[in-house]
């Protein structure tokens, strides 16, 4: 049997506070992909604790959780799949490992304050974290590991949604993982 085509799947991960624009820019960016007729796999944060719903939030919990979804990005890019993962993934080191496993991690640092994230409040849980009923809050009273040499930085308080996804397509235009 002839080989098929030389695989072009990558892992895009985009990383960010609650609220700053990942699940977002996501679904955006596969839009994208997805219309140019390329195979395309989501993976994100709410869906992933939806399938494993005792993912705590604890930092052990926090890194198995990415470790899990990473191997799985991982594999799913050695068969030629475009991941596009959206997690929060506030621990350097856990976004390290999955880079390690990849062939080819574009990590998204999706910048956006705190300020702002607090003032969109998405899902309302600033709102909680202030009230008291949940704690372990990234960005609150959790850390998150800023990315120190991210492929891309989105700053969305400064880009439409538009140009944030012109500028991720920008990156894998350039480095060659899209035409
Ligand atoms: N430039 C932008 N890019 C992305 N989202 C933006 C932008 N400007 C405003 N927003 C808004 O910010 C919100 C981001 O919410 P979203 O659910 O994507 O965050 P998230 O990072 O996935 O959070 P979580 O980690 O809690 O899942 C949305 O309401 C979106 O419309
Ligand atoms: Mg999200």
């Amino acid at each position: 049997m002839s080989k098929g085509k030389a695989s072009k799947g990558f892992v895009v991960w985009l990383t960010g506070l609650s609220g700053s624009g990942k699940s977002t820019l996501a679904q955006a960016l596969c839009e994208k992909l997805e219309a140019a007729g390329l195979p395309i796999e989501r993976l994100d944060g709410d869906v992933m604790r939806g399938v494993f719903p005792n993912t705590g939030f604890t930092k052990a919990a926090r890194d198995e959780h990415i470790r899990r979804v990473g191997f799985m990005a991982s594999r799913l890019e050695h068969h030629g799949v475009i991941v596009v993962a959206s997690f929060i993934s506030p621990y350097r080191e856990a976004r390290d490992f999955v880079r390690g496993l990849c062939k080819n991690f574009v990590e998204v640092y999706v910048k956006t304050s705190i300020e702002e994230c607090r003032r969109r409040d998405v899902k309302g849980l600033y709102k909680k974290a202030a009230d008291g009923q949940i704690s372990g809050f990234t960005g609150l009273d959790d850390p998150y590991e800023e990315p120190l040499t991210p492929e891309v930085v989105i700053e969305t308080e400064k880009l439409t949604l538009e140009k944030s996804v012109d500028k991720m397509l920008q990156y894998l235009k350039e480095h060659r993982r899209i035409d």
